[in-house]
């Protein structure tokens, strides 16, 4: 007979102090812990299951206040590097979060680990040592889980660089094989938050569990019971039309707006169409932002198209990662966070902070001698774009712009571009980082020559893909189409965003509402190529470098739309109407009866 579980109440319990779990960083109250309450929570904590059973966990019980006055002040030190590091629009959001509650409980707990428990032959440990560390996170996640049921709120804190870490294992009496995992404030609060602090403060979002789950294979979405899903179809038939009601909302509040009516130009219409994305007017800010620069290798290098060396397209990953380029410059000045995804650099790359690691193959083919990539292979391109900005987005990036790097990646976009227009190859190809007219003659005779020999059909614009690539282009087309999926703006660069997004709107045509030209690039197919979007340039400053730089400069004015639209006064609205002296002055904006 197979054992039926717990009782129905009893399960609820279990799935409801899981659910209810939190992160408490507020609003605790001084009352001290009864003794026998702390016992029960270690109690809980100490009978976590460890790997061979090796229990490496140990906990040190802090209520000395002087002490945790002294840990506090080197989590302080830890938060004030961090801040420094963030770009401005998450800096600003950082700044209202709080990250601990050392003084505010009555007990913290340090959670430890001894990696050397229990000799060289525990079970399972012994082929994989990284597992010792996981022993005793599951204690703590014991100890969280029996707190909430008692309720008590639990803060994990993590603000220890190693330094930190090493002056509070002294501070401790640590002895040198046991390593810190965690430390917990632990205190009574008044209540529990009903979701996750850094959600209700959008700093980040839940991802959906269906993005999580794979049947059989990664990649292969699908919860139980239900089919798998193929992600690109799904988030091409989650792509609708701009919302009519919230653009009408804005339009009408753009005419009573304390301004002549259209005078913000096409601000005005970036804020109706950033209404109609939302679902809302007004929308939320387009910010935090972040840039994401796909970078990748081109087989038609080999055609002399260009008189830069493939391996810059390495060079200026490690730059952008340093922080050195002109895209991080920009970024900077405008507080976007800048992130690299190698989708197919013909280079090894370090692992560094900021590199997304997603390489589909090291370069793509010439496309002059055959496709530049298999078919599976654009799929995965575009299915990476769609994974990176769900992370994005989950991350709380309300707004993302497209970057790019690949030596010889002009020439992929014009025969792109030409295959999804119709356009002549000696008008979409373009000079590109300068070359002469030799080397531009040559290019355009590849174009051709690639356009004659894969014939595309735009309405297969995977197959379009895969015969002229690059892996950033499908990289990008996926990453638009996944921030049009979940109604997030994207700011697009110049000519190979463009060529990506010609991709995006030729699989989803809706995905336009969810795109804003950052600029107009001086390569001449982007002109061609903003046309057929029916997308306006924000700025048109002659650029073309890529790298997202002309998406860079141009969010503060999708920004500036967005703002305008929430913040500034109605005619009508009480601010104005009890303000006289202000409405005194602005009589003469008034439209007129
Ligand atoms: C390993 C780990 C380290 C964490 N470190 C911190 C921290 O330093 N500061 C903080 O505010 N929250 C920290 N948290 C809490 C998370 O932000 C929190 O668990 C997450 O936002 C989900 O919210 P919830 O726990 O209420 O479901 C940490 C959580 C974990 C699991």
């Amino acid at each position: 007979m197979r054992d039926e579980g717990y009782p129905p109440e009893q399960r609820e319990a279990i799935y409801r102090v899981i659910a209810e779990r939190r992160d408490v960083r507020r609003g605790f109250l001084p009352d001290p812990i009864p003794p026998d309450v702390l016992a029960r929570l270690l109690n809980a904590a100490h009978q976590a299951p460890s790997v061979g059973f090796s229990q490496p966990w140990d906990f040190i019980v802090i209520t000395d206040r002087d002490k945790r006055q002294r840990i506090a002040a080197l989590v302080q030190r830890n938060r004030d590097e961090y801040a420094a590091a963030l770009p401005g629009g998450r800096a600003r959001a950082f700044d209202k979060l709080k990250i601990e509650s050392i003084v505010d409980t009555p007990v913290n707990i340090v959670v430890t680990c001894d990696r050397t428990r229990g000799g060289r032959h525990t079970l399972g440990r012994h082929a994989q040592p990284r597992t010792a560390g996981f022993s005793s996170v599951l204690a703590v996640a014991n100890l969280w889980l029996a707190a909430r049921a008692e309720g008590l709120g639990v803060g994990w804190v993590s603000f220890f660089g190693e330094h930190e870490l090493a002056e509070l294992g002294e501070e401790l009496s640590l002895p040198p094989h046991l390593e810190i995992v965690a430390y917990l404030c632990v205190g009574y609060v008044s209540e529990f938050g009903a979701e996750p602090e850094l959600a209700a403060s959008g700093w980040a979002r839940r991802r959906p569990m269906a993005w999580a789950v794979h049947a059989d294979e990664y990649g292969r979405r699908g919860l139980p019971g239900e089919e798998t899903m193929d992600l690109l179809a799904e988030v091409i038939a989650a792509i609708e039309p701009l919302d009519a009601g919230a653009m009408a909302a804005a339009r009408e509040r753009q005419d009573r707006m304390t301004k002549p009516r259209g005078s913000l130009g096409e601000l005005e219409l970036i804020s109706v169409r950033l209404a109609g994305l939302a679902g809302a007017c007004p929308p939320p800010l387009p910010e935090p932002a972040c840039v994401a620069v796909f970078a990748g290798d081109h087989g038609v290098h080999a055609q002399d198209v260009t008189p830069w060396p493939q391996e810059v397209t390495a060079q200026m990953v490690a730059n952008f990662l340093a922080g050195g380029a002109v895209v991080n410059s920009f970024a900077a000045q405008v507080g976007a966070e800048v992130t690299v995804v190698d989708v197919g650099v013909a280079a090894d790359l370090d692992p560094v902070p900021g590199l997304l690691p997603r390489k589909i193959e090291r370069g793509t083919k010439d496309f002059t001698a055959g496709p530049a990539m298999t078919r599976d292979q654009a799929i995965a391109a575009l299915t990476t774009g769609i994974e990176v900005a769900r992370d994005l987005v989950a991350a709380g990036n309300r707004c993302l712009l497209t970057g790019d790097m690949g030596i010889a990646n002009t020439t992929a976009s014009a025969a792109l571009i030409c295959a999804f227009t119709g356009a002549d190859p000696a008008e979409a190809t373009g000079r590109g980082t300068g070359v002469d007219a030799a080397t531009y003659a040559r290019k355009v005779d590849v174009v051709c020559r690639g356009l004659a020999r894969h014939r595309p059909d735009p309405v297969d614009p995977v197959g379009v893909l895969a015969a002229f690539g690059g892996f950033e282009h499908a990289a990008i087309a996926g990453f638009v189409l996944g921030a049009a999926a979940l109604r997030v703006p994207v700011i697009l660069d110049g000519v190979i965003a463009g060529a990506g997004a010609l991709a995006a709107a030729a699989l989803a045509p809706d995905v336009a509402g969810a795109c804003f030209a950052g600029h107009r690039s001086s390569e001449p197919g982007h002109a061609i190529t903003l046309e057929h979007l029916g997308l306006r340039p924000l700025i048109d400053l002659g650029l073309r470098l890529g790298e997202g730089t002309g998406a860079v400069l141009a969010l503060p004015l999708v920004q500036s739309a967005a703002r305008a639209l929430r913040d500034v006064a109605t005619f009508d609205s009480a601010g104005v109407a009890e303000k006289d002296h202000l409405r005194e002055r602005l009589w003469c904006l008034r439209p007129r009866k």
